[in-house]
């Protein structure tokens, strides 16, 4: 990393991004989970600069909101007319007056770049004593780019020239200018004074800096960034895609050599701000999103999508959705579940098939297998939940909360209609609606009791299959005998 810390890192982020054609600001457009600008000002940040300035315009109510978000130390800048490049340098640069040192300059729509290359950058530009230091790059088709000039030896660069302002010649270069800059702070507000919007756009170019320093006679550097890649501009959704597949695959190998097994990269999607630990497994089709962490050995995966979901060590997620949920140390979910915003499973608690649960604290060891519906209940330790059970939680106004104690075993297709308290160890019989209280220890039946109409099929479906099939079992009137009874 950089041993020489800038004055201060701008980074450009006021343009609408129109080749977005998009109601959201370009920048706030997301790339593995992360907005354009996030990625920016997280990879500024990594220089510790004393000031981190960003230049909002187009949408800034929005930017300015998400920055205070996701980096509060990032002071937003108003460029309240989008009049180029430069203007929006200048305007920075009012809210930093005399920067004593170098100053940074990134466009927020560069989510590539690597905070190495830009400490080579701010260390070259140091070293080199210069004026200004541009980051270039050789690209395979530079359609769209600014154009570096250098002298004719190949050596020093003299300026840069707008893809819409440059000759057949110029448009033939290949080496292209990456937007991002450092400048010496004392130099560069003179030198932006001399800007025009003489030019193809109409706008103040924050390129034709380079032009008006050589034309002075100060020296000039250029870095040729190591991976042509690293600099691609995300003005459209194609980019955007493209640049979100580069980074995938930078993410899924640093997580590859950390210890995380991978069996297929291309169906495995981990947003930036994912924390993995050793020993993970994640199977095809998995979707890691915003803060989810996964801890040592879990297992993830196949068809799964996590955001914002925190999985313990050793647990195991298979074919479920979950939001905002915590998964116990060793516990088991899935296939088919589905974990909503506040499910939090204790260690070695299991959710099983076709299960939902919301707003639910599940304890230690409890298991809930099959068809069941858990919203705002509290259970506690090594308890049971029979099959298809609802907790009936929302009485059509308001919700209302459940709590099963521990070491309970309650009945399948049961009905907890909240609220309600069912204490420790008490049963619950099978398709029991449960309105009152179940004390520790009871055994609560909540349904009517069984009534049999015997021969009621002969009499009320004759002729049918059904009618007959009782015959031969019954004899004709439909009245088990004690000798039908023993096969007789
Ligand atoms: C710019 C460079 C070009 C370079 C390319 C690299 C200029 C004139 N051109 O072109 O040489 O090859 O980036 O990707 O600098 N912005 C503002 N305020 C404005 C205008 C733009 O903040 O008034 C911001 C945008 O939000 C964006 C960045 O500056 O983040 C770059 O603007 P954009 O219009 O994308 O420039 P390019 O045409 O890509
Ligand atoms: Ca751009």
């Amino acid at each position: 990393m950089s041993s020489t810390c800038p004055a201060a890192v701008i980074v450009l982020a006021a343009g609408e991004g129109t080749r977005m054609r998009s109601a959201t600001p370009k920048v706030l457009h997301r790339l593995a989970g992360r907005t354009l600008v996030g990625h920016a000002v997280r990879t500024a940040r990594a220089l510790q600069p004393d000031r981190l300035l960003v230049v909002v315009g187009h949408g800034r109510d929005a930017v300015a909101a998400h920055l205070a978000e996701i980096e509060p130390t990032a002071q937003p800048v108003v460029q309240e007319e989008q009049r180029g490049t430069g203007h929006a340098v200048r305007t920075a640069l009012a809210a930093l007056p005399d920067p004593a040192g170098p100053v940074l300059v990134i466009t927020a729509d560069t989510p590539l770049l690597t905070a190495e290359t830009l400490a080579r950058l701010v260390d070259t530009h140091v070293q080199g004593g210069h004026a200004a230091t541009v980051l270039s790059a050789v690209v395979p088709d530079p359609t769209g780019y600014g154009r570096i000039i250098r002298t004719a030896g190949g050596d020093a660069v003299t300026g840069i020239v707008e893809h819409r302002d440059a000759d057949q010649a110029q448009r033939g270069i290949a080496e292209i200018n990456s937007g991002v800059f450092v400048f010496d702070g004392k130099l560069l507000g003179a030198a932006l004074q001399g800007l025009t919007a003489d030019n193809a756009a109409g706008e103040e170019y924050l390129t034709d800096v380079i032009g008006i320093l050589h034309a002075d006679g100060h020296p000039l550097g250029a870095v040729v960034a190591p991976d042509h890649r690293e600099v691609l501009g995300v003005n459209d959704r194609v980019q955007l895609a493209e640049a979100g597949r580069i980074y995938h695959d930078r993410v899924l190998t640093a997580w590859m050599r950390a210890g995380v097994t991978c069996v297929d990269p291309a169906t495995t999607w981990i947003d930036a701000d994912v924390r993995l630990e050793r020993d993970v497994v994640l199977h095809p089709g998995t979707r890691l999103h915003g803060g989810t962490s996964v801890g040592e050995g879990a297992e993830i995966g196949p068809d799964c999508t996590l955001t914002d979901t925190a999985v313990g060590a050793g647990a195991r997620v298979r074919n479920a959705v979950c939001d905002s949920a915590e998964i116990g140390e060793q516990a088991t979910v899935g296939p088919y579940a589905y974990l909503r915003p506040g499910a939090v499973l204790g260690r070695r608690a299991k959710v099983g098939t076709y299960v939902e649960v919301k707003g639910s604290r599940l304890g230690e060891g409890t298991k809930v297998p099959h068809l069941t519906y858990v919203g705002d209940a509290t259970i506690g330790d090594h308890t049971n939940i029979g099959a298809a059970t609802v907790f009936v939680n929302y009485d059509g106004v308001n919700k209302h909360h459940t709590v099963i104690g521990s070491h309970a075993r309650t009945g399948a297709d049961n009905m907890f209609v909240a609220p309600v308290t069912v204490g420790d160890g008490a049963y619950t019989a099978a398709g029991s609606v449960i309105t009152d209280d179940v004390p520790p220890g009871a055994m609560a039946v909540a349904r009517a009791r069984q009534r049999n109409i015997e021969g009621w099929v002969q009499r009320r479906r004759a002729g049918t299959d059904a009618a007959r099939a009782a015959s031969a079992a019954t004899g004709a009137n439909g009245i088990v005998t004690p000798e039908d009874g023993d096969g007789g």
